[in-house]
């Protein structure tokens, strides 16, 4: 059989779109490796959003180069956002790259390939598959995601998205819904919901009806009531936008027993000044007051949010604001990046004053204030009874499961012999540190504890 081995980087959009890519190759009669050296197919997967991420990729696409030295019948494709824009200029640049492609055309790799397919000859042939697969799954996870938008109209003044993904595009709700049955069918207890910014999400049906993001996932949760998504135990989504999240998803949160208790909500900067330079369209009062009353709805829902450091113009005070909307929010998790100019992007235009040091120290700032309120909130825990999921064994420790509470809080549990992927059950904290938990199982029925 053929190997294909992807590298991807970036979001989950782009871990979705290499498995799609897997799901359609798989149909070609290859098969995933995680050793590059023995594949016949090897994919980039990359992502541009910041310029150290585009810089991975491409040093990645160098180390690949060299295998390609001592087996010339390697076929070395680029893909991905980075792909999608810089796709011709990197295959005039690089003679070892077989074929460049974007963020949209990933479905036509057989066809892509199908020009260098006479490097494989004795390797060929006998194992094409006729049938595609929806939603292909290589591992035995119990979550998996599933795209509901593509793209992005908002042109945030530093973003490279909506030039290496498009124009925002909502898939039909009943196509969404497929996916995920077929996703539950094969045991997935669940499902992610991924786009740029879901909130935008505005899917026309069979009947020409336009479904927002609140109906579909209210159609989820009936589905999930003995419908054709019977077994589905959670719904997430991911990434939403601050200037489209209204209180109908707000209010979905106290009312969808399926949806769980987390939302990532990006705010980017605390200076209402920076944020229009980023042309975000919101003043952090509206955002701040959009979290007041989703918290009047879900007192407990855990938040995460994104955060720019060194954004042009970002002057100390500014920054202030940043840590000033940390502490009073006290969000579960924060992550933040330097910023860096992209391609294409406003931002381009303006001048990157903020020194790479001071970028530094400000992340570093952010990174001490959230620690300390990620343990807080975390030590919160101890001495409660949690819903957790299973998500398999510890990676590090033996004797250990992790689980996922549902505010996506990781949770570590002693291993017994019944557990298994996508189980919920109940336990109790013992322990915490700024990033998870220590637990044990309790013997308690769902609807005792609540
Ligand atoms: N520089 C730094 N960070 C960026 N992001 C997007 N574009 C840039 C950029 N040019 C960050 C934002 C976004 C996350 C996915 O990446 O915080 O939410
Ligand atoms: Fe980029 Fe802004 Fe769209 Fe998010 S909302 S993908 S930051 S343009």
């Amino acid at each position: 059989m053929k190997k294909v081995f992807i590298q991807t980087y970036g979001c989950q959009m782009n871990e979705y779109d290499s498995q799609q890519m897997l799901q359609v190759l798989s149909a070609k009669g290859f098969e995933k490796t995680t050793r590059p050296e023995e594949a016949q197919l090897l994919l980039i997967n990359s992502c541009a959003v910041r310029e150290k991420s585009e810089v991975k990729a491409l040093s990645f696409l160098g180390r690949i180069a060299k295998l390609k030295k001592t087996d010339p019948s390697k076929v070395i494709g680029f893909g991905g956002c980075v792909g999608q824009t810089e796709g011709p200029k990197l295959l005039k640049r690089h003679s070892f790259l077989d074929f460049a492609f974007g963020t949209n055309n990933y479905r036509e790799l057989p066809q892509m390939i199908e020009d260098f397919e006479h490097r494989w000859a004795d390797t060929s042939a006998d194992d094409e598959r006729d049938t595609l697969l929806p939603s292909f799954r290589p591992d035995s996870k119990s979550q998996a995601f599933i795209t509901i938008t593509n793209g992005c109209d908002k042109f945030c003044s530093y973003c490279i998205v909506p030039f290496t993904r498009g124009r925002e595009l909502s898939r039909m709700p009943e196509e969404i819904v497929a996916e995920a049955e077929i996703l539950v069918q094969r045991g997935v207890s669940e499902i992610m919901l991924l786009g740029q910014n879901v909130n935008s999400y505005w899917g026309k049906n069979q009947s020409g009806r336009y479904t927002k993001l609140h109906e579909l996932l209210h159609i989820f949760q009936k589905e999930s009531e003995g419908g054709k998504l019977s077994g589905l135990k959670r719904l997430r989504y991911t990434t939403s936008h601050p200037r489209d999240f209204d209180e109908d998803l707000a209010r979905d949160f106290r009312d969808l027993e399926i949806l769980c208790e987390y939302l990532h909500l990006p705010f980017q900067a605390g200076s209402d000044a920076v944020l229009k330079r980023m042309r975000r369209f919101y003043r952090i009062d509206s955002y701040l007051r959009k979290l007041e009353k989703l918290r009047e709805y879900s007192p407990d829902i855990a938040l995460s949010t994104d955060i720019i450091v060194g954004f042009p113009g970002e002057t100390r005070e500014d920054f202030q604001k940043t840590l000033d909307v940390l502490r009073q929010v006290e969000f579960d998790n924060a992550y933040y990046f330097k910023y860096s100019a992209r391609p294409y992007t406003r931002s381009e235009q303006m001048e990157d004053d903020v020194s790479p040091e001071e970028k530094t120290e400000r992340i570093q700032a952010l990174k001490e204030l959230q620690r300390s309120i990620s343990r807080k909130k975390y030590r919160e825990d101890i001495g409660r009874k949690v819903e957790i999921m299973l998500e398999g064994p510890s990676r590090t420790k033996s004797h250990l499961w992790t689980g996922r509470t549902r505010g996506n809080r990781l949770v570590h549990l002693p291993k017994e012999d019944t557990f298994a992927n996508g189980d919920i059950l109940w336990a109790e904290i013992l322990d915490a540190t700024h990033c998870w938990l220590d637990g044990r199982r309790l013997d308690l029925p769902r609807a005792i504890v609540a």
